[in-house]
């Protein structure tokens, strides 16, 4: 390793870590960074042993990464604890001597991965050090200089070895963005639905999306909002479509448990307010995403979005199945349109559609794609010619199922024929779903029903405020 480049410890959060490396290639490539492993990471393995041209380059990547807890200038790693000292005398000294300076305070920090030790363990492991020429004063709350000292027992918390399987000493470099998971907790947001999308997945899907400062950014399965929150956070413009008009005004029945009935001015906006980002909302609309009505040469910088699977909502768009249907001319301005059902394999044909004409080139779409397990292979997923799929990790939802976080970025216009109906040939994941629970016909009749009558009071609802 020459020294220009430095050796870093990326140390990540044991949470949602299948999508580790698609969050972290996905920065790379928008900040433009060079990074090169110098071990090649294991996936059970918290931390990543790594290369960087320069410290700005680790910054900025930790600026804006949910995964990484911690970043720290890797002076000497070793198998064991002696190891480790004996690579840390020989380091060359004059690259850090002047972290030891008398006016920089400093404080060595221990941590034990998956093992408990006393506060007099981790005394005796900081006085290890004591042949490091540090002349500075100890400040344990706003060091000058924070070392981090590191005992990695593996991930077995119940079952910890005796020793160490790595140790590792350096420099704290920064941290990750993981407090903003609990700022946009859902626990205190002012607006949440049913499938409002928890915070740590929003950002990483709003990652995902290479999302940037003045980018304009649809979700068009908008729901309660919550990836219109993850993506205004880096800086996008946002907005969002949904066929529900009582969601997106707020109406429909509440979610949290104790809450009998919604607060006036709970909505998408918001929630943008709670979390100061009013000026990135643009603003949700009521619209069936099967019926487009944006202009055909508008284009959006990404796409993010978590479709309807019809499991916990129905999938729907508006048509009728009567022949010849026509709405009476006095009943036109308080007509509310009546809805089909809307397959799977069309959700995301018009969506691979839609942002081919809608987005530009080098524009991400962002989504999650439902699956079985057993069935599933590469080539059941949605595809476009004028996409590729550059990130697809999986999420266990159950022992049967799971959802893929799915990134598509546009390569290429589509063609005057690829600008027409586009339907994915995929199966249909609710009905697999249903056979596989064995739900009996009467539990379905039943379940289908709910949803009818649901639908149907809030039809009435709908009217009655429109
Ligand atoms: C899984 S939810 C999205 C949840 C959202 N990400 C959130 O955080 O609240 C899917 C949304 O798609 C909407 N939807 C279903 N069919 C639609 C259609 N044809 N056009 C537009 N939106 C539709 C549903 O009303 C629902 O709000």
């Amino acid at each position: 390793m020459s020294r220009s480049c430095r050796s870093y410890l990326l140390w990540f959060a044991q949470e949602h870590t299948e999508f580790r490396f698609a969050e972290i290639k996905s920065l790379l490539s928008l900040f433009k960074i060079e990074m090169r492993f110098i071990k090649q990471p294991k996936d059970i393995e918290p931390y990543w042993l790594v290369e960087f041209n320069s410290e700005n380059d680790v910054k900025l990547l930790a600026s804006r990464s949910v995964s990484l807890k911690n970043c720290m200038e890797l002076w000497a790693h070793g198998k064991t604890v002696s190891e480790l000292h004996r690579k840390m005398k020989e380091y060359p000294m004059h690259l850090i001597k002047h972290y030891f300076e008398p006016s920089k305070s400093f404080k060595i920090e221990v941590e034990t991965f998956c093992k408990h030790v006393s506060q007099q363990e981790k005394v005796s492991k900081i006085e290890a050090f004591s042949y490091l020429p540090m002349c500075g004063r100890v400040d344990l709350k706003q060091p000058d200089v924070k070392m981090q000292y590191i005992e990695y027992y593996g991930i077995e918390a119940n079952n910890p070895p005796e020793e160490p399987y790595d140790v590792f000493f350096g420099r704290w470099v920064t941290s990750g963005l993981r407090q903003l998971i609990k700022k946009l907790s859902l626990k205190t947001r002012k607006f949440i639905g049913n499938t409002s999308m928890d915070p740590q997945l929003s950002l990483l899907m709003a990652n995902q999306a290479k999302i940037t400062e003045g980018d304009i950014v649809l979700d068009p399965f908008v729901g309660s909002g919550s990836l219109l929150v993850a993506a205004a956070q880096f800086g996008g413009y946002v907005l969002g479509t949904d066929i529900d008009y009582l969601m997106l005004h707020g109406r429909t029945r509440p979610t949290r448990i104790k809450q009998t009935i919604r607060e006036k001015d709970e909505s998408v906006k918001a929630n943008m307010e709670q979390y100061d980002l009013s000026h990135r909302y643009l603003d949700v609309l009521v619209n069936d995403f099967s019926a487009s009505f944006w202009r055909n040469d508008f284009k959006f910088d990404a796409i993010i979005t978590d479709p309807p699977y019809g499991i916990r909502e129905a999938t729907e768009k508006i048509g009728t199945l009567k022949k010849n249907y026509k709405v009476k001319e006095e009943h036109l301005p308080t007509h509310i349109p009546a809805k089909i059902d809307y397959g799977i394999s069309n959700i995301y044909g018009d969506l691979l559609l839609f942002a081919a004409k809608h987005l530009k080139i080098g524009g991400c779409v962002v989504c999650w794609f439902p699956v079985f397990r057993e069935d599933y292979n590469e080539k059941c997923l949605p595809s476009h010619p004028c996409f590729t799929l550059t990130a697809n990790s999986e999420q266990g939802l159950s022992k049967v199922t799971s959802r893929r976080l799915l990134t598509f970025e546009k390569i290429r216009e589509p063609t005057v024929e690829e600008m027409q109906q586009y339907t994915c040939n995929i199966s249909d994941f609710r009905e697999k779903y249903y056979e596989a629970r064995e739900e009996s016909r009467t539990e379905r009749r039943l379940r289908e029903s709910k949803i009818r009558q649901d639908n149907r009071e809030k039809h009435e609802l709908s009217k009655s405020l429109t």
